[in-house]
């Protein structure tokens, strides 16, 4: 039987925020965003073959909550965030393998800037990147960018799938053979190696070439976590590598069917997409001890801070919730406000039911809680973590470190696969990638 190795990234995203900052051992000496502090982690990460460090993204600060930044401002709710792409390319310099994934929206940026900013840290990196494309759910996001309300949620996937399109257009219209860089002659580069894009869509109209060299990997690795019918189908249209909500198992299993599907008509293996599934990790040297960690962890924010939290998260202010309700209603409230159908409220109505009756504070509580929180100590919960994924069709997973901002033991446990080195045509140099680098040979 051949032996299945798993394959770990490691989520960055939140390690300064819902008071996770304030733990034992947080940002010890360090105040957020200390770049000594993310050097050091990527060093832990390489050293513990983690394959990917992730930042997740946002750009306004959360107010769905009672229409208001004040709790979030207050509590540190999804916010401070930096466009983190300088911080990794200091990352990067402390290390050789390790990956890094970075998020931008694609109904808020533009595709041309986009390819080019990747392009250039994929060349920084040698050849390291993920992007992470979002469509963003959040309405303190888009009205940053001119939006009174959120985009309709199918034409945010239309927009992104044209956005891919023109990204992968751009990447390509530099042949990886274009430069020749001749002392004796002067000539630079052979024209007949760039090419126009000439791209004129519902959304850009872009003449391209792109002005860079090409980079590594030629393009980033593409990630996309649309967990709705319609997200999945965008993520069968592009994505190298899935994301994955922490969700019940069951719901699970359903998104890789439904992913198999929609890769299958895209003419597309389904063995060669993998979901990477977040799971949000709380780690002791005991199962005591973990445990007596994530009480903490609940209750590091007050309830309020949590209702901003969750409201942010699914995009429909939860304030606004009577004293009983179902959660079949709210989530046909959610939806109809151009949010996730697909997100928090949807899960946890497979668990306890769409129709049965539900009081604010039990909402808020499960909220809270989230039924994916694990806490144990690292080995006890790495014991049931091979029969979650052959249940969920996978082989890898994202944990978010919680309570301590160098944290990374239960990723530290496992190591990953070691991917084929793939050459870069013309370029004479090689690449490999597992999501999307080799890992280190020390490990
Ligand atoms: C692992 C993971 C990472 C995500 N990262 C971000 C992020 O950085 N920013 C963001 O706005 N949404 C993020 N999302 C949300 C998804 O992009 C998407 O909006 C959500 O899954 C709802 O999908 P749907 O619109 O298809 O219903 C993430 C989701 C997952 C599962």
């Amino acid at each position: 039987m051949t032996k299945k190795h798993m394959h770990l990234a490691f989520d960055l995203s939140w390690s300064h925020m819902g008071g996770r900052w304030r733990m034992p051992g947080s940002w010890v000496g360090s105040q957020f965003p200390d770049i000594r502090m993310y050097e050091e982690i990527a060093r832990i990460a390489e050293r513990g073959c983690i394959e990917m460090i992730f930042f997740g993204d946002g750009s306004g600060i959360p107010d769905t909550w009672r229409g208001s930044h004040e709790e979030a401002v207050r509590w540190g709710i999804m916010w401070p965030r930096q466009d983190m792409s300088p911080w990794i390319a200091a990352m990067s310099r402390v290390t050789e393998h390790v990956g890094f994934g970075l998020t931008y929206a694609s109904t808020f940026m533009h595709p041309y800037y986009t390819a080019r900013l990747l392009n250039s840290l994929d060349i920084l990196t040698n050849g390291r990147m993920a992007f992470n494309v979002i469509t963003s759910t959040r309405l303190s996001d888009a009205a940053n960018y001119g939006f009174d309300d959120l985009m309709d949620h199918g034409a945010r996937y239309d927009r992104m799938e044209e956005f891919i399109d023109v990204c992968r257009s751009l990447w390509d219209s530099v042949a990886p053979d274009t430069f020749i860089w001749d002392r004796e002659t002067g000539v630079v580069g052979d024209p007949s190696k760039v090419r126009r894009i000439d791209h004129d869509g519902k959304y850009f109209k872009v003449r391209g070439p792109l002005n860079t060299m090409p980079s590594p990997q030629g393009r980033p690795v593409l990630i996309q976590a649309g967990g709705s019918p319609r997200g999945v189908k965008a993520s069968a249209y592009f994505a190298d590598h899935v994301f994955g909500a922490s969700k019940p198992l069951k719901l699970q299993a359903q998104q890789r069917v439904e992913l198999d599907a929609a890769l299958r008509a895209q003419g597309r293996d389904p063995e060669s997409v993998g979901i990477l599934w977040d799971v949000l990790v709380v780690v002791g040297e005991t199962s005591e001890a973990a445990k007596l960690h994530k009480e903490r962890l609940l209750t590091a924010i007050p309830p309020e801070a949590a209702g901003a939290f969750l409201s942010h998260y699914a995009g429909f202010d939860f304030s606004t919730l009577p004293d009983r309700f179902t959660l079949g209603e709210v989530n046909a409230a959610i939806a109809a406000k151009q949010a996730s159908p697909a997100g928090f409220v949807h899960q946890l109505a497979f668990t306890i039911g769409k129709d049965t009756p539900i009081s604010r504070r039990e909402f808020f509580e499960h909220g809270l809680r989230d039924a994916n929180l694990w806490g144990s100590s690292a080995c006890d919960r790495m014991r049931g973590v091979p029969r979650w994924l052959t249940i969920s069709g996978t082989s890898k997973l994202l944990p978010t470190p919680t309570g301590s901002a160098t944290g990374c033991s239960a990723a530290c446990l496992h190591r990953g696969e070691r991917a084929s080195p793939r050459s870069v045509p013309g370029s004479g140099r090689s690449v490999s990638g597992c999501l999307t680098r080799e890992c280190a040979s020390s490990c």
